[in-house]
């Protein structure tokens, strides 16, 4: 497997497939994998010529007194892991290279960033918009793919990608749980093994919402928030119901589509989670 450490590098290693046309497909990741990433990978592979996996811990995204610093970085581990799940390239560039200092330029999607996510983590999404611009720029996949337990990530994603007009496909996959329900993430390594038997109160309110909320956004509300003040060890930072199209909340009874999403700290650790009503 090949660990590519620059653009300059990333376009020679690519450019035999741009020649002949060939479909690349793009996993970005922050590297610490789990199965989650693995499945898109798996996804990628099945439909892309050439899987490039991005492995990039974004300065970008994280606000002062986040975890960028703690958070675990193990690139030998993380190509090990994904030869096997099928990827053909990894882009991890240097960030001195790939997030200059002094660069004046942030990609901001209004809107659908001020919400939830984007309220709790001031400045989050434009880092995130910023750095899947940059990584779409350097790789230019025809197709890339996103997980869905960031589903707003996926909606701000999508919405830069219409905006800016970027000719990508943007594939949403579904959610990969432990066997207690729990949301994978790279973060659950944080969690102590009582915090770890804790964490899937977020996943159990959720499921709780889908079961009780007979089409009601408010009743749905009312179960996810009802549920998680129940559960040890949970302090709930948010929990809606939005309409998943535009990520707008939804009130009372409707028959559209709709999304239960919540955050919540497991002591230290920020866990969120998400089903679709
Ligand atoms: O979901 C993630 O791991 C990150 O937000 C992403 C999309 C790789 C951008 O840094």
């Amino acid at each position: 497997m090949r660990v590519l450490r620059s653009v300059a590098e990333l376009d020679d290693a690519l450019g035999p497939a741009r020649r002949r046309g060939d479909l690349v497909g793009l996993v970005p990741t922050m590297g610490a994998l789990h199965d989650g990433h693995l499945s898109l990978v798996r996804r990628s592979a099945a439909r892309a010529a050439v899987t490039v996996v991005s492995v990039f811990v974004n300065p970008l995204q994280f606000g002062p007194g986040e975890d960028f610093d703690a958070y675990p970085r193990d690139l030998d581990r993380d190509v090990a892991l994904l030869a096997p799940a099928g990827a053909d390239l990894v882009f991890a560039p240097a960030a001195a290279a790939f997030t200059p200092p002094g660069a004046r330029t942030t990609v901001h999607v209004a809107g659908v960033t001020e919400r939830l996510e984007g309220a709790s983590r001031p400045g989050h999404f434009d880092g995130v918009a910023t750095i899947v611009a940059k990584l779409l720029l350097a790789v230019r996949p025809r197709v890339a793919f996103f997980g869905e337990k960031d589903y707003q990530q996926l909606v701000v994603v999508r919405t830069m990608v219409a905006d800016l007009g970027l000719g990508v496909e943007v594939v949403g996959c579904p959610v990969v749980r432990e066997p207690d329900g729990l949301a994978m993430s790279s973060r659950n390594a944080y969690l102590s093994a009582e915090q770890r038997r804790q964490a899937p109160a977020l996943h159990r309110a959720l499921v709780a919402a889908a079961a009780g909320w007979g089409g009601d956004a408010d009743r749905a509300r009312a179960l996810l928030a009802g549920s998680l003040a129940g559960a040890p060890g949970i302090r709930v930072d948010n929990a809606e119901v939005v309409d998943p199209g535009p990520f707008e909340r939804l009130e009372g009874p409707g028959d559209g589509p709709a999304r239960a999403l919540g955050a919540a700290y497991v002591g230290a650790t920020r866990l969120i989670d998400t089903l679709a009503l």
